[in-house]
């Protein structure tokens, strides 16, 4: 079946849909994105998503070309015409097409870019790796300096998943010059010690995620002590367990860092535990 993909307000075969080579997403990466996963044929935490897209396209002087309402139709549309049950939703809005390269912002009447398309994952709740866990290396945090806000300037982010595939693992965690860790290349990052689950602090430095802020609001709802505030790889590789998560693995244990096994080298129970309200809990809300 050909994928049908969203672009500025059509629904087209994926071979057929194009963007200008003058779009600013293209020449100056001048956009921002959104993942959003589909689990049962339906939207996942959609109102955060479509809450923190409103919120990067304000970061950047971009007017919201579309209002939440009509996203969520329109991602709608796509799941029903992809006929996905479990997957994800890639949106991307740039500032549009202003005809020529400039370093300036075109006038903020220049109408946006819009694609959509989604990427079928049958075992997307299901996913082997929950079971066995990924392995990090740590490198260094060289992104720019407002990674809260989600654009699509990923050359980073990508070139550290390179260096942990080329070192045999499965992701990498950023350390900032404080020596703690942000977050991974493309999903938020925690430790547990005991009772308590440690992730840094939001700031400019990490993304808001949006699996983040559902995981933390359950796992203090089941009694897991919360403390938001920077670790170090040293501290993860003592913890007894440590995860990460983002719409597109919704809660994933890791179990070793820079070589060393985290706890018992395996997946941990909280972690598991975390995944399986996340999971129970989203699918109540899915729209
Ligand atoms: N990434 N941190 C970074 C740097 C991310 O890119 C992401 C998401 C997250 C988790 O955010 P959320 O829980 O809202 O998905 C944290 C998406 C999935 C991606 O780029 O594919």
């Amino acid at each position: 079946m050909t994928r049908t993909v969203y672009v500025n307000g059509s629904y087209l075969p994926e071979d057929q849909a194009t963007v200008s080579i003058f779009d600013r997403g293209f020449l100056m990466a001048d956009g921002v994105y959104e993942v959003t996963s589909v689990l049962d044929g339906k939207l996942i935490d959609f109102e955060g998503h479509a809450i923190r897209l409103e919120r990067s396209m304000a970061a950047l002087d971009m007017t919201s070309p579309i209002t939440s309402e009509a996203l969520a139709d329109m991602f709608r549309e796509l799941v029903r015409l992809n006929d996905i049950d479990q997957g994800m939703i890639y949106l991307q809005i740039t500032r549009g097409n202003p005809g020529d390269r400039s370093f300036v912002f075109p006038d903020a009447s220049l109408p946006a870019t819009i694609v959509a398309f989604t990427q079928n994952i049958p075992n997307l709740a299901d996913a082997p790796a929950a079971k066995t866990g990924f392995k990090v290396i740590s490198v260094p945090d060289m992104r720019w300096g407002r990674v809260d806000i989600k654009t699509t300037q990923l050359l980073y982010p990508s070139m550290a998943k390179m260096m942990a595939k080329k070192a045999g693992v499965d992701d990498s965690w950023f350390v900032a010059d404080d020596g703690g860790i942000t977050e991974g290349t493309s999903n938020n990052a925690y430790i547990v010690k005991g009772n308590r689950i440690i992730t840094r602090q939001l700031s400019t430095d990490i993304l808001h995620g949006i699996t983040r802020a559902s995981v933390l609001r359950f796992a203090a709802e089941a009694q897991f002590e919360v403390e938001e505030r920077p670790f170090t790889v040293a501290e993860a590789q003592a913890a007894d367990e440590a995860f990460s998560t983002a719409a597109s693995i919704f809660v994933m244990p890791v179990v070793e860092v820079d070589g060393k096994p985290v706890g018992k080298g395996t997946p941990g129970p909280v972690a598991a535990r975390l995944r399986e309200i996340y999971l129970d809990e989203m699918r109540k809300t899915a729209i």
